[in-house]
């Protein structure tokens, strides 16, 4: 069975006092159980002292983007390996964010993908649809060619040790969420097109939503049969709001 992944994506927010505050609050307030698990990933200078403080307990820690290079010259960038060596297992990658933006292109978030899995990371690669996309009736045809462009270089077996976010540009940061049949048409979608190529793998994968996801919708969300989690936001910077979904997602397991 697939474990539900709730995850808080803190954007460029907190400070070192703000993300000790919320972390701490999340470590104490995490529901016990099974069948779930909780991940922050806070911003870059932030993210050793939350892993120190995260170690041992049941909170995960991850970042919010990766070069897709080893080491050099790339001024202002953050290896791979450099994430693991603070404490991170997970990295978001293809953030709706870095796409639009940054430019990051389909290719280039399938490269940050495969550096990342090649230092130990597991990569939570974002897809989705803008508004316009969606009106024009493209949502499917734009979420497979940011899935194929990893599937291409990556390979089906790559994809069994990452997680998958379906973000719809729309629903991030603007109150409108997805209702839960639109999400899970999309996250149908998804797992159908990794079925094609693999079953096994499409059963296992986890494939989170994001978009406007808070304590009072979440319930509806994760009751999606295709729906394993969700990837937050803005209700990621308050211990109380991120507990709430994350025991939204206890309470189904
Ligand atoms: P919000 O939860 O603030 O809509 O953000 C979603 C998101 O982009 C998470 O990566």
């Amino acid at each position: 069975m697939r474990e539900f992944l709730i995850a808080g994506n803190w954007k460029m927010n907190a400070t070192s006092a703000a993300s000790a505050e919320l972390v701490a609050g999340i470590i104490d307030g995490v529901p016990s159980g099974e069948g779930f698990s909780v991940l922050v990933c806070p911003p870059f200078p932030y993210i050793a002292a939350v892993a120190e403080q995260a170690r041992g307990s049941a909170v995960l820690v991850g970042a919010q983007n990766v070069s897709e290079h080893a080491k050099g010259a790339f001024t202002g960038e953050v290896a791979p390996s450099m994430l693991r060596d603070v404490g991170c297992e997970y990295v978001i990658v293809g953030h709706s964010e870095r796409r639009a933006i940054y430019g990051e292109t389909s290719a280039q978030v399938a490269a940050k993908f495969v550096a990342a899995q090649a230092a130990g990371l597991t990569p939570i690669l974002c897809v989705g649809e803008t508004l316009d996309e969606r009106e024009a009736g493209t949502t499917e045809a734009v979420i497979d060619e940011q899935l194929d462009a990893v599937l291409d270089v990556a390979g089906i077996d790559a994809l069994a040790a990452a997680v998958i976010a379906y973000e719809p540009v729309w629903a991030i940061g603007t109150g409108k969420t997805a209702t839960p049949e639109q999400a899970q048409d999309v996250h149908r979608h998804i797992r159908a097109r990794l079925a094609a190529q693999n079953e096994a793998v499409a059963g296992g994968m986890r494939i989170l939503y994001g978009g406007s996801m808070k304590g009072e919708n979440a319930a509806g969300l994760l009751g999606q049969p295709d729906i394993d989690g969700g990837l937050i936001g803005g209700a990621s910077l308050k211990a109380a709001d991120f507990l709430a979904i994350a025991a939204a997602a206890a309470a189904q397991k």
